[in-house]
């Protein structure tokens, strides 16, 4: 029967308690492999060094600038860090759109839009002639040989700008500032938004050594014993760790979990091969999954009567507001929901469509879940303990906005690793904050050495 029929298609969605084992496993081994000499060059999860050596003590203090790229918004914003007490940070921030053509287009323009958007911010503040220090959070992987100097390994989610992989971001920054010739700027860190989510959060609870984005894209960072960091001089301590688990499956051993509408998105997408833990997981490909599976269904007549209308076959219709939306609501308000995506549909298909939303959004969920187990467990093994309290610090549109998201991430965390007690905080703030807090840090430093 039809019924049957859709039954079955979202049956493959459904991950068994041993297939997750399984995922969290390989996981395991993933961290592992990323972390020693001889696999990190090519390892799946790049577990890239971050020179973040531990999280804020609540002594950092100062005014500085920060950049946000990479997320739904490209920020600047002004922090001031007041000394003493946690809870003493006031920001200014604005968002800027990056216009499609511009992720897209060539490295110049896109560096040139940044300070062009510092310029505009720093008018707008009337702080034109401070010279303030400036952390960058830049959401894509980097090769760090510094807490100021990283490479960007390759473009991910929907940037493809030309001639910057391979190259300092940094320098690229400082370049498109000497092009305009208009302001000077100390640029003191390069961070990831998992880096600066979990300081953000740290900020407010020591515990949090963890930060998980869960938004446009998908990736954890942690404190890593300097001693397991092979590639990474210095045995003392700990430093954080940006494992990039979207990059996770890339050797292949995710295929039995991975679905043809999967590898149809992966296909689609600006990086084919690439990412395919976070095509499964993050915002951005939740919806085109979605998609792939109703345009499956429909053209096996099980759906809109069979009519693959202009609107269903358009890149990018569902996003991740819209996901949370339908598995937010109730049936009468589903069919208008869909009406307003251009889809005409019946009472059973509006249905059916949140049946599909849910096996989507309850897997990526589940998946997450799995992939943290494996670092939480990992971190309680590194510091030999039975028994692990610590926080994870959270950000990013999927986190927030799905109404199941983050309760199936939970339990899942909770059966996967038995003997650790994590506990969730969301950012608030954003990873701004964090990315300043980082270069107080090193500020402190620095005045320390004159
Ligand atoms: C923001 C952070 O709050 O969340 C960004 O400041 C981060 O650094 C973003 O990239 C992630 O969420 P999304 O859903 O915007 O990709
Ligand atoms: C992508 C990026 C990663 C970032 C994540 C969340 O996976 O490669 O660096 O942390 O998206 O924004």
């Amino acid at each position: 029967s039809q019924r049957k029929e859709i039954d079955d298609t979202l049956a493959t969605f459904a991950l068994s308690p041993t297939q997750l084992q399984e995922v969290k496993a390989k996981m395991r081994v993933e961290l592992e492999r990323g972390l020693k000499k001889d696999s990190h060059p090519t390892a799946s999860v790049k577990m890239l060094p971050t020179y973040v050596y531990r999280t804020p003590d609540g002594t950092e203090r100062g005014k500085y600038l920060a950049l946000d790229l990479g997320g739904t918004n490209f920020r600047v914003l002004v922090v001031k860090i007041r000394t003493g007490m946690r809870n003493s940070v006031r920001m200014y921030n604005k968002i800027y759109a990056i216009p499609l053509e511009i992720m897209q287009g060539t490295g110049e323009e896109l560096f040139d839009l940044i300070v062009q958007c510092i310029s505009d911010f720093l008018d707008y503040m009337g702080m034109k002639n401070t010279r303030l220090p400036l952390g960058f959070t830049f959401s894509f992987p980097c090769n760090q040989t510094g807490i100021d100097k990283g490479d960007l390994v390759s473009w991910t989610k929907g940037f493809k700008a030309t001639d910057c992989e391979g190259y300092d971001v940094v320098d690229m920054l400082r370049e498109a500032i000497k092009r305009r010739n208009e302001f000077d700027l100390d640029i003191v860190a390069i961070v990831n938004d998992t880096v600066g989510t979990m300081m953000t959060c740290a900020y407010e609870d020591p515990k949090c050594q963890i930060g998980l984005i869960a938004g446009t894209g998908s990736n954890v960072c942690y404190m890593e014993e300097m001693n397991n960091i092979e590639f990474v001089e210095g045995d003392e301590g700990q430093m954080c760790v940006n494992t990039e688990w979207g990059g996770f499956g890339e050797n292949d051993n995710t295929e039995d979990i991975r679905t043809r509408y999967d590898r149809e998105v992966d296909g689609g997408s600006l990086n084919p091969g690439k990412q395919r833990f976070e095509k499964m997981t993050s915002g951005m490909y939740l919806g085109e999954i979605v998609r792939q599976i109703l345009i499956d269904l429909t053209k096996r007549g099980l759906l809109f009567r069979g009519r693959i209308t202009e609107r269903l076959k358009t890149k990018g219709i569902f996003e991740t507001k819209f996901l949370s939306q339908i598995e937010r609501y109730k049936k009468k308000e589903l069919r208008s929901i869909l009406q307003s995506l251009g889809l005409d549909s019946t009472c059973d298909d509006s249905i059916i469509v949140k049946e599909v939303c849910g096996a989507v959004s309850r897997r990526a969920a589940q998946l997450c879940g799995a992939g943290m187990a494996a670092v939480v467990d990992k971190i309680r093994e590194n510091r030999g303990l039975d028994h692990l309290e610590i926080t994870v610090g959270v950000d990013g549109t999927l986190y927030k906005l799905h109404p199941h998201f983050s309760t199936i991430l939970k339990d899942t965390v909770r059966e996967l690793a038995p003997n650790c007690k994590v506990d969730f905080i969301l950012s608030e703030d954003g990873s701004g904050k964090g990315a300043a807090l980082i270069t107080a840090v090193i500020d402190k430093y620095l005045y320390a050495m004159r």
